[in-house]
């Protein structure tokens, strides 16, 4: 029946495609129809006759392999089918409907795209015939971009591999394009290749992959490279991006930079000294460092660290490092760097160790300490500052000049690099007494203790003797020595008037003092009480001599009267003798004076006596 149909139709067709010319019947058909792979693709065929057909039979064909059309349905007002034994028997429909009909073709594959020809025949009424392109789209895998591991060189002549890109399955063939930091790279000769390789897998579907071949520049390390992919979809064109990546590029060191690590600031004997170096290319160079002085003679060194331990200024000059490129151009690349180590020799003081002077001699002493930079000196004298500056001048030395005299020596540009030395000054002098007064008079009393000191200075240390005359009972209970002081204590029993003397002596001569004590006898109760007795018995004395005055003085006027008493030189040598008179008087007046203050002592002894006398 089909085979029936078809000649029935061929001949039909060619009838109506020679009236055509009258064209009685369009078509109205989509040019393209775009449907993603899988899905559901509706072809739409619509016509209209001119005059009204008696019958109208409707037939789709496809573009089958070699260019044949094949059948794949036909229809007309008594009947619909799809034939069998096409490649759409299982997958196609159609929907009439007045002036048209729809093709179904459900889960439309790779194959589908192609072109859908739509065959209407009304007879006497006309022929004509429609076609749609299908186009079947699959959207590919995202980008898989992969940048070369090893580093990409700038000096490689040509472009280099930088990375690759991949989609995976799309349909129809993906693009890919190339991106460096988000500017498209396009392929440019000498400076940018991409090579793309297009497979069609089994399916249909185009894995893409492409190799971007660029020529690095150094700042192409901060460089980011994506690729992007860009496909068809039905009615649009979609992209994806890859992620980015980086490259490792690798240059050569055009640029060495040596410097100095540690330690800071300026550099003294003894300090670990850190020198470094570094090449502006990458990777990063290794280095040899040596000393302009021999330059033959490589230093040990760890990757781009010279390191110098523990200094001397025989270390000081002129270091090299040079990259050691083994591949790379001749023309080696390096820097120097210059190495100043300071130094400060110990410190010499001239005098040295121990001087003597004289007393009142003076001295020069001066402190010196070698440096390879400026120095301060300072004096010290048991620890306190006594003078800033290399000189020391001691004039007219005295005991206190003598002791121990301390310099140290600064650089005051480094901290930490000092030195010091010093002298001991020792001044030969008599001995000299502590106190000032020579002569100390004391007044004691009979068995009081007494303790006196004596103290003397002088170098050689000065001996202290002691020459009691007096009182026997003394002895020496206390004697402290240091180098040029010695100090002594007498305990002394008052017994009488004593003289102490003491004296401090050395080779350079001798030094007195005197303790001159009075003593003040013990006085006894009863002697007390004949010293009452006694002033009142001088009381009587005076009273009587008063009297007797008296009595003399009248008998003298009487005689006067009587005239019995010449009043020539007789008279005057009457006068002497009273006035000799007179002078016993006096001279026994002083003695009650005497006794007065005998009395005034003995009163303060009794107030004294608070504490009763028990001092023995
Ligand atoms: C379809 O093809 C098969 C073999 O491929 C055949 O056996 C069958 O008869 C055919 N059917 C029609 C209707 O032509
Ligand atoms: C035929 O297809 C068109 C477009 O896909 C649609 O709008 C229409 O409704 C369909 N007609 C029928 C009768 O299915
Ligand atoms: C891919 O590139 C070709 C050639 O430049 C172009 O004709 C085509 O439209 C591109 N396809 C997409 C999806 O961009
Ligand atoms: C690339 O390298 C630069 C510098 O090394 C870095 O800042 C940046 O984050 C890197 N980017 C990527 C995508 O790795
Ligand atoms: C101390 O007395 C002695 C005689 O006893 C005398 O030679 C000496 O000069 C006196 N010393 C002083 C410092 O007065
Ligand atoms: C005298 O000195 C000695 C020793 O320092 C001391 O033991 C004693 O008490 C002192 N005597 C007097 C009366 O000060
Ligand atoms: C002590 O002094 C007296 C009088 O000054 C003197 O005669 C005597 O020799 C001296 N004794 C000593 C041991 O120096």
């Amino acid at each position: 029946m089909v085979p029936k149909s078809s000649a029935l139709f061929l001949t039909l067709f060619i009838c109506c495609f020679t009236q055509e010319v009258g064209a009685q019947v369009s078509l109205a058909m989509e040019d393209v129809v775009e449907v993603y792979k899988g899905d559901t693709a509706i072809i739409q065929c619509q016509y209209s006759f001119a005059q009204h057909p008696n019958m109208v039979m409707v037939q789709w064909f496809v573009r089958g392999p070699g260019g044949r059309r094949v059948r794949i349905s036909y229809s007309d007002l008594t009947m619909q089918k799809v034939d069998e034994n096409t490649t759409y028997t299982d997958r196609i429909s159609i929907v009439g409907y007045p002036n048209g009909e729809n093709l179904t073709i459900v889960d439309a594959t790779l194959s589908d795209e192609r072109e859908f020809f739509c065959q209407v025949n009304g007879l006497a009424a006309g022929t004509g015939e429609g076609r749609t392109n299908l186009k079947v789209f699959n959207p590919p895998e995202p980008p898989i971009v992969e940048a070369v591991y090893s580093g990409v060189s700038t000096t490689n002549p040509l472009p280099s591999k930088v990375a690759t890109c991949e989609t995976r399955e799309g349909f129809p063939k993906p693009n890919i394009t190339w991106y460096r930091n988000h500017q498209p790279l396009d392929p440019k000769n000498g400076q940018v290749n991409v090579v793309t390789l297009v497979t069609k897998g089994p399916s249909g579907l185009y894995t893409v992959e492409s190799e971007l071949q660029y020529k690095v520049a150094r700042e192409d390390e901060e460089s980011v490279f994506s690729c992007e992919v860009s496909y068809h979809v039905p009615g649009a064109i979609r992209t994806a991006e890859s992620r980015g990546v980086n490259v490792t590029v690798h240059y050569p060191t055009l640029n060495v930079e040596m410097w100095r690590d540690s330690p800071m600031g300026l550099v003294k004997e003894g300090d670990t000294v850190e020198i470094r170096c570094q090449g502006d290319g990458n990777p990063p160079p290794t280095f040899t460092f040596s000393r302009e002085q021999e330059l033959d003679v490589g230093l040990e060194a760890e990757g781009n660290l010279l390191l110098l331990k523990d200094v001397t200024r025989r270390d000081s000059g002129v270091y090299k490092c040079q990259t050691l490129d083994l591949d790379s151009e001749d023309s080696d690349v390096g820097a120097s760097l210059q190495l100043a180590v300071n130094y400060l020799d110990p410190a010499v003081v001239i005098p040295k160790d121990s001087e003597i002077m004289l007393k009142g001699e003076s001295l020069t002493a001066t402190c010196n300490a070698l440096s390879s930079l400026e120095t301060s000196t300072v004096w010290f004298k048991d620890g306190v500052e006594i003078r800033r500056g290399h000189v020391l001048q001691l004039q007219d030395a005295s005991f206190d000049t003598a002791g121990r005299y301390e310099c140290e020596v600064t650089v005051p540009t480094i901290p930490g690099l000092h030195t010091s030395g010093s002298v001991h000054i020792i001044v030969h002098g008599a001995p000299e007494l502590r106190d000032v007064e020579r002569e100390v008079p004391m007044m004691e009393r009979v068995g009081k203790w007494l303790n006196l000191t004596c103290e003397a200075r002088g170098f050689p240390r000065p001996v202290i003797t002691w020459n009691v005359t007096g009182s026997p009972n003394s002895r020496e209970v206390l004697k402290k020595e240091t180098e040029d002081v010695v100090q002594s204590v007498l305990t002394l029993k008052v017994t009488m008037d004593t003289v102490a003397m003491c004296s401090a002596t050395n080779v350079m001569g001798a030094d007195t003092k005197n303790f001159t004590i009075t003593s003040i006898p013990i006085v006894t109760p009863t002697a007390r009480k004949d010293a009452v007795d006694n002033s009142g018995v001088m009381i009587v004395i005076i009273i009587i001599s008063l009297l007797l005055i008296a009595i003399l003085g009248s008998v003298l006027y009487f005689l006067h009267k009587k005239g019995k008493l010449p009043c020539g030189r007789s008279g005057k040598q009457e006068i002497t003798k009273e006035t000799t008179n007179k002078d016993n008087i006096v001279v026994e007046m002083k003695a009650e004076k005497t006794e007065k203050t005998e009395k005034t002592v003995l009163l303060k002894g009794v107030n004294g006596n608070n504490k009763p006398p028990s001092d023995q």
